[in-house]
């Protein structure tokens, strides 16, 4: 792999205890272009902007995938990934559902870990901290003809972030909006996904809101996810998570949630839960919990939601499940406790 050291680092005029989600770049980034239908050598160059010709397809049909991981650092100073293989995997399903050639395992998991490896400074130790991945891939053939593209850039970007506390959750629960139908792509990470959200969720921030609960795109009646997050409710002391379908993204850390839910003897429901049976369950008390789970920002408790204009209040815990499980995660992530499941995976400096 060729590998270019960017000679005026720019980590000195950051600040770590000060960082917006996704603002800041490292400095490097890993490239690897398709063209004459192969991969060609992988690079790692200094972090910069890409010279592009307009017509490339993917500013007009949004031929582009991407993945979203964390890496974390011991207090030994031992960098890790979490399950960086099941990243890889849901890239390799993103990308055939978009007609995009699969990259190669090798050169993804060389490119990272060497890309970790240059930029280790960039990840801080502590609970909290960590260096948000991206690898993304997208069709840059110039021509306006609306088939797949010829060639493609696959990159890896990062970002140093920080754990926050993301306040107070109250939810609007879709009645008309989905983020994905059957037979569509919304168990893929295609990038079109999130274009699509920004404007209904736009809509529920002005209402008070932080975040949409998305519901089926055929009936609205049952939910889907939660924002850009995997959802589980806690009703009768069982978590229910909506089962992997065409609509749901298959998130890494719902199947840790699950995984460690076995593990602590958690009861778990993998099935369809609707609207009226969760609003059933906030009048008959047996609602306990809602949380959101993903890598930004692992888990985040749901305080209310709201339907038709009625607001639900979720009960205010001290010890809840969804903080336990956050703990049990993050102490993985960060190499505090053992590692019983096998999630870490160790990146050599
Ligand atoms: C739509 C959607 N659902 C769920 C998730 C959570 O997935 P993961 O736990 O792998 O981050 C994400 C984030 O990647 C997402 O974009």
């Amino acid at each position: 792999m060729k590998v270019q050291i960017n000679k005026s680092s720019k980590i000195n005029s950051v600040d770590f205890n000060n960082l917006n989600f996704g603002e800041i770049c490292t400095d490097h980034m890993f490239v690897c272009d398709f063209t004459n239908g192969d991969w060609n050598e992988p690079k790692i160059l200094p972090y910069e902007s890409l010279k592009l010709d307009p017509s490339s397809s993917v500013f007009h049909y949004g031929q582009a995938v991407f993945e979203g991981m964390k890496a974390y650092k011991d207090d030994k100073g031992q960098t890790w990934l979490f399950r960086p293989e099941d990243n890889y995997n849901r890239l390799i399903s993103s990308s055939i559902r978009l007609s995009i050639p699969e990259f190669p395992k090798k050169y993804f998991f060389e490119g990272l870990k060497k890309l970790l490896q240059i930029d280790s400074n960039w990840i801080k130790p502590g609970k909290g901290n960590s260096l948000y991945v991206r690898p993304f891939v997208f069709a840059n053939t110039a021509g306006l003809s609306a088939s797949p593209s010829k060639s493609y850039k696959f990159m890896i970007i990062c970002s140093p972030a920080q754990s926050y506390y993301s306040g107070e959750t109250n939810v609007k629960i879709a009645e008309n909006y989905s983020r994905a139908a059957m037979g569509g792509v919304g168990f893929a990470k295609a990038a079109g996904n999130y274009a699509a959200q920004f404007y209904p969720t736009s809509l529920a921030l002005q209402e008070g809101y932080q975040q949409i609960i998305w519901t089926d795109s055929y009936s609205h009646k049952y939910i889907e996810e939660s924002g850009t997050m995997n959802i589980f409710v806690e009703i009768n002391n069982t978590l229910i998570t909506t089962p992997i379908s065409d609509t749901i993204l298959d998130g890494i850390t719902r199947k840790s949630v699950i995984e460690l839910c076995a593990y602590l003897k958690k009861n778990v429901e993998i099935r369809r839960l609707s609207i009226d049976e969760l609003i059933k369950s906030s009048s008959e008390g047996t609602l306990k919990e809602m949380f959101g789970c993903g890598t930004a920002v692992v888990i985040n408790p749901i305080k209310s939601f709201s339907y038709k204009n009625k607001k639900y209040v979720l009960p205010l815990l001290n010890n809840s499940f969804s903080s336990l499980l956050k703990e049990k995660i993050t102490s993985i992530q960060h190499n505090i406790s053992e590692d019983i499941f096998n999630w870490r995976y160790r990146v050599d400096s």
